[in-house]
C-alpha cells in the first residue's frame, strides 16, 4: 500500500506527521465485507481522533499503561506516547496497526501494536490491566458498543480510566445510557472538533 498522503497535525504544541491511504474507498474488499462486514474505516483520520489526541496530549502520563482500541491511523496513541504513556495500539485491521507502527516510527515515538478484535479480546485482557484505555469513533454500530461495554471493566486497572471520543453517532446514545445504568461513572467533556459529540471519561465505581 504505497499510495499514501501525509497530514501534519498539531497536538499539544507539537506537529505530528501522519501517513494515511490517499483513497480509503479504494481499499474496499468484497470478500472481507461479506465475512464480517469489514469496512476500511481505519484508513481515514476522523475528527474524534483529533479531539482525543488533543485531550490526552496535554496530560503528563508518567509511564501510564495505555491501551488504544480501534486505533486506525493511531493519532491518539501517538499523542499518548508523546505524553509519556507506555502504549499498546490495537485494531482488528492488520493494515491499521501496521500504519500506526509506521506513523510512530516516523515521529520518533515508541509504542507497541497488536491486531486484535474486541470480540476475541483475551490478548488485551492478558496484557492488562490498563491505567488508561483510549478509543475514538468506535460506537458507529450498535454491535460495537455491545462488545465494548462488558469488556471495558475487564481491561481497567483499579482507578483506571477510559477516554472515549464520539462525534454524536446515534448508536452511542444507548451505549452511554447502558454504561451509566451499569454503574460506570461517565463524564462528558465538550470538544471543539466534535460539535455534536464529546470526549467522555468513563471510570468504574470507586
Ligand atoms: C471509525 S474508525 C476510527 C478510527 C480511529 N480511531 C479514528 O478515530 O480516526 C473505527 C475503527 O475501529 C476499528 N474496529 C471496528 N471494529 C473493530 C473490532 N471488532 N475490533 C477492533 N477494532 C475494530 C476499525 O478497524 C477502525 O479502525
Amino acid at each position: 500500500m504505497e499510495d499514501l498522503v501525509e497530514e501534519v497535525v498539531a497536538i499539544a504544541g507539537r506537529d505530528l506527521t501522519l501517513l494515511r491511504p490517499r483513497d480509503a474507498e479504494a481499499l474496499l474488499d468484497d470478500e472481507a465485507f461479506e465475512h464480517e462486514e469489514f469496512l476500511p474505516y481505519w484508513a481515514e483520520l476522523w475528527p474524534s481522533a483529533l479531539a482525543l489526541a488533543r485531550a490526552i496530549g496535554t496530560r503528563a502520563l508518567h509511564g501510564a499503561r495505555t491501551l488504544e482500541l480501534g486505533c486506525g491511523l493511531g493519532l491518539p496513541s501517538l499523542a499518548a506516547a508523546a505524553a509519556g504513556g507506555r502504549v499498546l495500539a490495537t485494531d482488528w485491521a492488520p493494515d491499521a496497526v501496521a500504519m500506526t507502527a509506521r506513523n510512530a516510527e516516523r515521529n520518533g515515538l515508541v509504542l507497541d501494536t497488536l491486531a486484535c478484535s474486541w470480540t476475541e479480546p483475551e490478548a488485551l485482557i492478558e496484557r492488562g490491566p490498563w491505567e488508561l484505555v483510549l478509543a475514538s469513533d468506535v460506537l458507529y454500530e450498535a454491535r460495537n458498543g455491545e462488545a465494548l461495554l462488558p469488556l471495558l471493566p475487564r481491561l481497567l486497572a483499579p482507578r483506571g480510566e477510559v477516554w472515549l471520543a464520539d462525534p454524536g453517532r446515534p448508536a452511542a446514545e444507548g451505549f452511554f445510557a447502558r454504561a451509566a445504568g451499569a454503574g460506570l461513572d461517565v463524564v462528558r467533556r465538550p470538544a471543539a472538533e466534535l460539535p455534536r459529540g464529546a470526549v467522555y471519561r468513563i471510570r468504574s465505581p470507586a
